[in-house]
């Protein structure tokens, strides 16, 4: 069993005085009349509980008194959060804000930042309300705070969880050195669809690396002290199926079985609490009829009864208004009704709970004590913080200054960024630009663009002089006598598209160049909330450009910038270089020059399946045989399930992704072909580097249960392993497997695994074909 130390501690300076005088009891007096630690000076915590939710009976004592003397209003004023007019993340701003923090109506606050800012807030609260209760800061820290990272679904692509935890750790010190207290991240919606914007915001599509990456952010912000200054509290969010748009459109229709809810959308929810996520995020759609934010079945059957979570709950951006226009609530007030009742703590910006809750109260439709439980879980987090302690704890203008932008978080970015990069194509060793790559052509809307380089969500991040471009990257890492001019040629904006503007300059630069470097793809905000996509093409002129680029006979490189897989089918039938780079972040240009000059061999694997056109979307690499899969008919065959246009194949398939070396692969041996009901077996794979240049594989498992109680996936990754091999080194990968990993939801609604024959692959990506899969059976 986990064991924690007690929470201590010290109640000093004159704010200490001010809450000892405005409640009974102070922390420090309820501290002194708490029960002594055990002789180790240590409480138990139960297990599967987070450290941070160790019983503390001072805190209870502290909490009790002061919900005790708390007025209805006041304690409703804790279960609303609204946004400061720094910023406008969603369609509504209140610019009463202050007023409400005055009026002790308003216990949190997002998008303010500033070591200064917060305190003014802050003093709002604790010198113009009667409790002088501590404001919570909540803010969007996506994939960084001030330095960025790439985005969350590169990040992803680095198949490194060390990378993405530290990610998140320097986002934890940046965004808590400016005073923020609590980020809304990690995002782990599964998404399987590229037309939908928020693909880019998450893991990606698959359930297993998505509960991998879910745990190491939240490891990542929360550290392994919650009450630490530099840690934030996490939000697993959007809780639930968000991912599942109908056609990929933002905020529209899930209809999901609760099979899939259970087997895809909820895992990576549920690896998030078992990390300990403080927080949840309500998601705006509905699933199964009912919005997600009125879901007693989502928020308290499973958040609660199932997992027992001890965090607390909070809505997105006015998703108990949107109850009324979902056609669930009649009004607002019935709306949050429906909400608290169905396990909300918390309404962001809908004012819904301030303005109508006390009347619900009033009218017998909102239990007290279902309030109650709500603001104590409010409170119970700003005390963990150390808030009541010292509220201006996170506010300190000497380490915000020392803090933003240090050496070693830019040296992160950069790192980062470069592990996240995925070579799609390589055909000849284009790539590394060494030896006779003397002047490059640098063209493309994305070449020396500073906004696009931070993508969507970019927190703080300074979008306008900070990112470095690939243009000032690549002129910076080039090697003595290399040339990189440089000329835009095309442009990405929609309306730009049959436009020739600029191609002769950069026609007329690609003929004088040795090879030339396509920087393409999407302006920055096409990807992200509201961001939703009928053609995941290259928008605007640039397609054009592309074919004329490569109709000059140069080498072309395509360095592809985007938060979303894009259908480059052409690219990949005539480039013969390609990069998809994302949004790198604040340090992009360096990263995307270490891997073209070959400072750094890339190593990323496709996070997400990219498809060869929109019709094939949504895909996935788990998908289900069907009855009539296309390998039973003839080529050409009708009345199998198959497109008539379009190959049923990807562009490239999840876990794809080249390298500058060679990696071969053994057969698979398995300790046994038998797995016993309580046992496991091994099952191991040499990977060997056949080329001339170190590089990093990852080496993937994956799983067929061949026939089930339901029908399950024609593949599933069960493991993976990020390995280093020196050109002719070899290294064998073992992976170990019991019955529980292979446990999904039965036809009995149960969890579980059954008994039969399973294939397994070990393999540099997704796909039957990869290598050869061995059989094993679990007896009965
Ligand atoms: C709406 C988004 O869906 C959510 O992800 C975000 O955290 C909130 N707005 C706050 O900005």
């Amino acid at each position: 069993m986990k064991r924690n130390s007690i929470h201590q501690f010290a109640l000093s300076g004159p704010l200490a005085i001010c809450l000892a005088t405005a409640l009974a009891t102070s922390p420090a007096q309820a501290r002194d009349m708490s029960a002594q630690p055990s002789a180790a000076g240590t409480v138990e915590i139960e297990p599967g509980q987070p450290e941070w939710a160790a019983p503390d009976a001072e805190m209870d004592r502290f909490l009790d008194e002061l919900i005790g003397r708390m007025t209805l209003d006041e304690k409703i004023g804790q279960l609303t959060l609204l946004t400061s007019d720094w910023e406008s993340t969603g369609p509504t701003m209140r610019d009463t804000y202050k007023a409400d923090i005055r009026a002790g109506k308003v216990g949190s606050i997002f998008n303010a930042y500033t070591a200064d800012y917060t305190r003014e807030l802050q003093d709002l609260a604790i010198n113009g309300t009667r409790l002088k209760i501590p404001l919570l800061f909540g803010y969007d820290v996506i994939h960084g705070h001030r330095t960025i990272f790439p985005i969350s679904l590169g990040e992803a692509a680095s198949w490194d969880m060390e990378a993405v935890e530290l990610s998140a750790r320097v986002s934890a010190e940046e965004a808590s050195a400016e005073g923020i207290h609590w980020t809304f991240s990690p995002m782990v919606d599964v998404a399987r669809d590229a037309r939908w914007g928020r693909i880019s915001e998450g893991a990606g599509e698959d359930v297993y690396l998505g509960s991998k990456v879910a745990k190491a952010r939240v490891e990542g912000y929360q550290g392994d002290d919650l009450s630490a200054v530099d840690t934030v509290i996490a939000t697993a969010k959007h809780f639930a199926a968000y991912g599942a748009a109908q056609a990929g459109r933002d905020y529209h229709t899930v209809d999901v079985s609760d099979r899939t809810l259970r087997d895809v959308y909820l895992p990576p929810f549920k690896a998030a609490i078992d990390a300990g996520v403080a927080s949840f995020m309500t998601s705006f759609n509905e699933v199964d009829g009912v919005p997600a934010s009125g879901s007693r079945y989502l928020l308290t059957d499973i958040l609660r009864d199932e997992w027992g979570f001890d965090g607390f709950v909070v809505t997105d951006y006015t998703s108990i208004n949107e109850m009324v226009p979902h056609g669930y609530a009649e009004d607002l007030k019935q709306a949050g009704e429906q909400a608290l009742n169905a396990g909300v703590d918390m309404d962001m910006q809908g004012a819904v709970f301030m303005e109508n809750l006390a009347q619900s109260v009033a009218e017998g439709r909102v239990d007290i004590a279902a309030i109650d439980t709500a603001v104590r879980r409010v409170l119970e987090m700003k005390y963990r913080l150390g808030l009541f302690e010292d509220p201006y704890r996170y506010s300190d203008r000497a380490r915000q200054e020392a803090t933003l932008y240090k050496p070693e978080f830019l040296e992160a970015a950069r790192d980062v960024a470069r592990k996240s990069m995925v070579l799609l194509k390589n055909e000849g060793d284009v790539l590394p630009l060494v030896g006779s790559a003397k002047s490059i052509a640098l063209v493309g809307p994305l070449a020396d663009s500073k906004p696009d380089m931070i993508g969507s969500w970019a927190a703080a991040g300074d979008r306008q002089t900070r990112p470095v471009t690939l243009l000032e990257g690549l002129r910076a890492n080039a090697a003595d006598g290399v040339t990189v001019e440089y000329a835009k040629g095309a442009s990405y904006e929609f309306a730009d598209e049959g436009k020739t503007d600029g191609f002769a300059e950069a026609l007329a630069l690609a003929e004088r160049s040795d090879v030339i470097v396509a920087a393409m793809g999407e302006k920055w905000d096409m990807t992200g909330e509201a961001a939703s996509r009928t053609s995941l093409d290259l928008p605007g002129n640039q397609q054009a450009l592309l074919e004329q680029l490569v109709a000059t006979g140069k080498p072309v490189v395509l360095v592809m910038l985007s938060g979303r897989p894009n259908s480059i089918t052409w690219a990949e039938d005539n480039v013969p270089a390609i990069l998809h780079a994302w949004y790198p972040g604040t340090q992009g240009g360096h990263a995307v020059a270490d891997v073209l000059f070959g400072k750094y061999n890339p190593s990323g694997k496709l996070p997400v399946t990219f498809p060869r056109n929109v019709g094939q979307a949504p895909i996935h690499y788990d998908m289900k045989n069907t009855g009539r899969p296309i390998e039973l008919g003839a080529p050409g065959a009708k009345y199998v399930s198959r497109y008539l246009n379009t190959p049923n194949d990807p562009l490239y398939r999840f876990g794809y992704g080249l390298s500058y070396t060679d990696f071969t692969y053994s057969p698979v041996t398995l300790s046994s072909a038998q797995m016993a009901a309580g046992g496991n077996i091994t099952a191991s794979a040499t990977i060997t580097n056949t080329g001339q240049r170190a590089g990093e594989e990852v080496v993937q498992l994956y799983v067929r249960d061949l026939v089930g109680s339901v029908t399950r996936p024609v593949q599933e990754l069960k493991g993976f392993e990020k390995i280093m091999l020196q050109p002719g080194e070899s290294r064998t990968v073992t992976f170990e497997i019991a019955p529980q990993d292979l446990a999904f939801t039965r036809a009995d609604m149960s969890h579980g695994w059954e008994p039969g024959e399973f294939q397994l692959w070990i393999a540099p990506s997704s796909g039957a074909e990869a290598s050869t899969p061995v059989t094993f059976t679990i007896q009965e």
